[in-house]
């Protein structure tokens, strides 16, 4: 791929990407999602200490039992697939440094989604029931750490995008 060309798939995702909250019933190749899964692992963490881990959704049965544990139960309940990130404690070393690792990885998945034509959307109102997630995933309680679970599917979307302040609003100083 020509250098323009890069740089144009580049930010094509990022600017292009939005959150998509309704799904096409057409469930997603399990190979585009162990693809998605390769870009979330290539994310930069803190010593390289990788600690992501995640938990692949496909049964209607767990993702319905999920669907009770959140407000967006609508989005969870319909997900073709949702994928649980989680951090494994025993590779941890920094709380703040692995959830900022865990983001990267999911912005990667995001990304990468995106440019396979899958709609994601990153659910985070949940982990306020982390618990009873991993009741339901069989999870021990002691080993994982909840970032997120990340609805993916065919967009089947049409509602209001979310916009963004124009950009000198985050701009504090320039020295
Ligand atoms: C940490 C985090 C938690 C989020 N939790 C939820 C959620 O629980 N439910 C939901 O519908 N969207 C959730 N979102 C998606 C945001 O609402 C969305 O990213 C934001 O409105 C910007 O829209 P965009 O992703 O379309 O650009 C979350 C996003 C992040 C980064």
């Amino acid at each position: 791929m020509k250098e323009k060309q890069f740089q144009e798939a580049v930010f094509k995702a990022i600017f292009n990407r939005r959150s998509i909250r309704r799904y096409q019933n057409k469930i997603p190749e399990r190979e585009k999602i162990f693809k998605i899964l390769e870009a979330g692992i290539w994310a930069p963490s803190g010593l390289n200490n990788q600690p992501w881990r995640f938990v692949i959704i496909w049964s209607k049965e767990t993702k319905k039992r999920l669907s009770e544990l959140t407000r967006y139960k609508e989005i969870v309940k319909n997900a073709p697939v949702l994928i649980g990130v989680f951090l494994k404690k025993s590779q941890m070393y920094h709380q703040i440094k692995d959830h900022q690792s865990a983001g990267a990885c999911i912005q990667n998945m995001l990304l990468s989604a995106f440019a396979l034509g899958l709609g994601t959307c990153w659910l985070g109102e949940i982990l306020k029931n982390e618990d009873k997630v991993k009741d339901v995933l069989e999870l021990p309680k002691d080993e994982y750490e909840m970032c997120a679970l990340i609805a993916v599917g065919y967009p089947d979307d049409k509602s209001k995008r979310a916009d963004r302040y124009p950009l000198k609003h985050f701009i504090v100083k320039e020295i």
